[in-house]
């Protein structure tokens, strides 16, 4: 199973995800191959948040890898393509050249059964060091709901 995690600058919530998501993963014994991107492009080429990753350091998750856009190409390299909130699943679907591709992409939230269908990942870039936390645990329940789906072969 390839899964890309995607937010809007892939410099906060995204990388978040995909280090919670690898590392819950990785304890559970899942074969998963995972990588994140964003949207836009103003960030391509940084490093995650500093503020990100403060708080993922703090939980235990270490944050890696490098910004880089999404592109429609990626469609063909991932089973799964889970967006942050709806207004990136929104740019997703508008990219996504058929339907196959419009399939893979979900709202990583709902995976999470204690939040609502459409729940998003709130973008904590310009607001204070809470908002950093918040989505650590945001991404925890939700990589916990996903790992569940997959284990049962369902994608809530
Ligand atoms: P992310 O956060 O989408 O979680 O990586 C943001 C990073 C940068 C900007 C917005 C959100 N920005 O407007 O530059």
């Amino acid at each position: 199973m390839r899964i890309c995690f995607v937010c809007l600058g892939n410099i906060c919530r995204s990388p978040t995800a995909e280090a919670i998501f690898r590392s819950l993963a990785e304890r559970e014994g899942l074969d998963v191959t995972i990588d994140s991107a964003g949207t836009g492009d103003w960030h391509v080429g940084e490093s995650p948040d500093e503020r990100s990753t403060r708080a993922a350091a703090s939980r235990g998750y270490r944050l890696t890898g490098r910004a880089r856009q999404f592109r429609a190409a990626d469609f063909e390299r991932f089973d799964l393509v889970v967006a942050m909130d709806a207004s990136n699943r929104e740019a997703l679907l508008r990219m996504a050249p058929d339907d196959v591709a419009r399939a893979k992409v979900r709202l990583f939230r709902s995976f999470d059964p204690d939040s609502g269908p459409d729940a998003g990942v709130p973008d904590p870039y310009y607001g204070d060091e809470d908002g950093f936390d918040h989505v650590i645990e945001i991404c925890e329940a939700a990589s916990r709901g996903l790992i569940a789906a997959l284990r049962q072969g369902t994608f809530a």
